[in-house]
């Protein structure tokens, strides 16, 4: 399931990374590609150590911390630090499938990609192409959100970043492993967790069955979360 989250970083916030990230010092995205990545990678990154990719990283950590509907659909249990990528130039990146394995720059901790992450940070209007593609078992999603909108997708899907032919795409991008490993049912306790929400937005939280309701999918947790 591709899930949407709008509104992860607010227009300022935008405004103060574009114009950090318009002067920092930007890389070949190569440095941190697998063996069949380097095929078909064409971009820049920031390196992921550098005090600018840190700061931002930790600020990005901070937003999604406290979206409600990031924890529902993650229920993350480890989130790898987020890592900045610029596209232009006709820069894209073909299809490939994220490595199931990463291990957290400058530390030992191994981190099992289930969920794979990008925070888009330039106006679609300002640029050409960038289209993220995604397969599932539903076809090909092509994902280009408005600037500060978060796309969430299984790691196991193969994806793509279409060529950017006019202007750049900025983005953040990032890994969670999740308390639950299986996604279908990661997914079902995502829709039973948004349908209580939305009930108990219309019934109140105190209505007996959203009480109930609560209970159970507080139960279901306790069967799926597997740490
Ligand atoms: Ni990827």
């Amino acid at each position: 399931m591709v899930i949407t989250i709008p509104n992860v970083l607010s227009d300022n916030e935008l405004k103060q990374y574009r114009q950090h990230l318009n002067s920092a010092d930007w890389e070949s995205g190569l440095s941190s590609a697998g063996e069949q990545s380097v095929q078909v990678k064409q971009n820049q990154q920031l390196h992921p150590e550098s005090k600018l990719a840190q700061q931002l990283g930790d600020h990005i950590l901070q937003a999604i911390s406290e979206s409600a509907k990031f924890v529902s659909a993650a229920l993350p249990l480890k989130i790898s630090p987020p890592m900045f990528n610029r596209y232009q130039s006709s820069g894209h990146y073909g299809w490939h499938v994220d490595n199931a394995i990463r291990i957290i720059p400058g530390t030992p901790i191994r981190l099992r990609t289930d969920l794979s992450v990008t925070v888009f940070l330039s106006n679609p209007d300002d640029y050409d192409g960038g289209e993220l593609c995604v397969k599932d078992t539903y076809g090909e999603h092509q994902i280009k959100l408005l600037a500060g909108d978060m796309v969430i997708y299984p790691s196991t899907s193969l994806h793509q970043v279409l060529p950017v032919t006019k202007g750049q795409r900025l983005a953040s991008f990032f890994w969670v492993e999740s308390m639950v490993r299986d996604h279908e049912q990661r997914e079902i306790l995502f829709d039973l967790d948004q349908t209580i929400q939305t009930l108990g937005a219309d019934h109140g939280l105190d209505n007996p069955q959203v009480i109930t309701l609560s209970a159970l999918y507080h139960r279901l947790i306790r069967l799926h979360v597997n740490t």
